[in-house]
């Protein structure tokens, strides 16, 4: 199965169970390490060990939690990726059951080339709530809140999308802005915008910031469309599940991918997944900056401690921070 559908009650309490509120603080700090951890390489156009920094310093805080702790998206499947890989359990094996979708570094190249809005990214939440996908590419399609529910659909042309979507929000489209990735593939998407004269505001890397853009106050894009990392694709979902906001998403899968996803049990190999059918029950959304995001200021070297920012959601107890921490080195 791929989700956990049944609803835990808890007999004493007669309330839904969620993930403990002591868990924040302690996911907070894995991505602040890794973040940290990044931090050493900026500028240094070296994207491995960029990613290597994260994941090291984002798998040793990880392992002390106290948590039975499964990596469900990861840096890849156990044959290619020798840490944090999709399947690999982390924490101390006692505590609450928690399933992990990560990417210690989101924005190699941002890290490599000194550019912002790299980030250390992870989800939480119960055992089973997070759609567990392969490493493959995914279709999205984000929209923010106070919108008709079912508003747009990735089975839509783009005309139709941004039709509803400019009357809906009472505009035109020439007043909208699409956030879209900078890819050839993107080509016949860009056209469409670019006859209905929507603003497009390209983004060369980083579509978990830019799915997010679509609900954030300071960001003028309305909607995020376009085919990036699956893995991504959940880490944004997880966001935009604690703070409202709509998305669809669709795997792209080879023929080798479907098997791969077969075997993680994805049953429709052509599903498209609404927010609430890849993020379920409660869950933990954790950024943090590594350059300068548009969400937090990035990793602030200090000699011999560093400070970290950090965008922090849980969606159970409401909590929506930005908060700033020191650490010794
Ligand atoms: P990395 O940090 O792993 O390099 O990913 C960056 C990213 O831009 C993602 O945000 C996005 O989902 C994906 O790569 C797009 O993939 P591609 O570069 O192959 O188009």
């Amino acid at each position: 199965r791929l989700f956990n559908t049944k609803t835990k009650i808890d007999k004493n309490r007669k309330h839904l169970v969620s993930i403990d509120k002591k868990y924040l603080e302690q996911f907070i700090r894995a991505t602040e390490k890794a973040a940290y951890g990044a931090s050493l390489f900026i500028g240094k156009n070296n994207k491995i060990a960029a990613d290597k920094g994260a994941v090291d310093l984002m798998r040793d805080e990880l392992n002390k939690i106290e948590m039975k702790g499964t990596v469900v998206i990861g840096e890849g499947e156990m044959d290619e990726a020798p840490m944090l890989y999709i399947g690999e359990k982390v924490g101390s094996n006692t505590g609450q059951a928690l399933d992990i979708a990560l990417d210690p570094l989101e924005g190699t190249n941002f890290v490599a080339k000194n550019l912002p809005n790299a980030f250390s990214v992870l989800s939480v939440s119960e055992k089973g709530n997070l759609l567990s996908a392969p490493d493959t590419y995914m279709e999205k399609i984000a929209i923010g809140t106070n919108l008709p529910k079912n508003l747009i659909d990735l089975d839509n042309s783009v005309e139709k999308n941004i039709s509803l979507l400019a009357d809906a929000k009472n505009t035109t489209p020439e007043k909208l802005f699409a956030c879209v990735l900078d890819r050839p593939r993107h080509k016949n998407i860009i056209d469409s915008l670019k006859k209905m004269k929507v603003n497009i505001n390209f983004i060369s890397d980083g579509d978990v910031s830019g799915v997010i853009s679509v609900i954030d106050e300071n960001s003028k894009n309305d909607i995020y469309i376009g085919i990036g990392g699956g893995p991504e694709g959940v880490l944004a979902g997880a966001a935009l599940s604690c703070l409202g906001g709509q998305m669809q998403t669709r795997l792209v899968l080879d023929k080798e991918q479907s098997q791969r996803a077969t075997k993680l049990g994805v049953k429709n190999l052509k599903k498209k997944y609404d927010l609430d059918e890849m993020i379920k029950g409660d869950v933990i959304f954790c950024a943090t900056a590594v350059t300068d995001g548009d969400l937090v200021k990035g990793i602030i070297d200090k000699g011999d401690s560093f400070e970290a920012s950090t965008f922090a959601l849980q969606k159970s107890t409401k909590i929506v921070k930005k908060v700033t921490n020191l650490h010794k080195k």
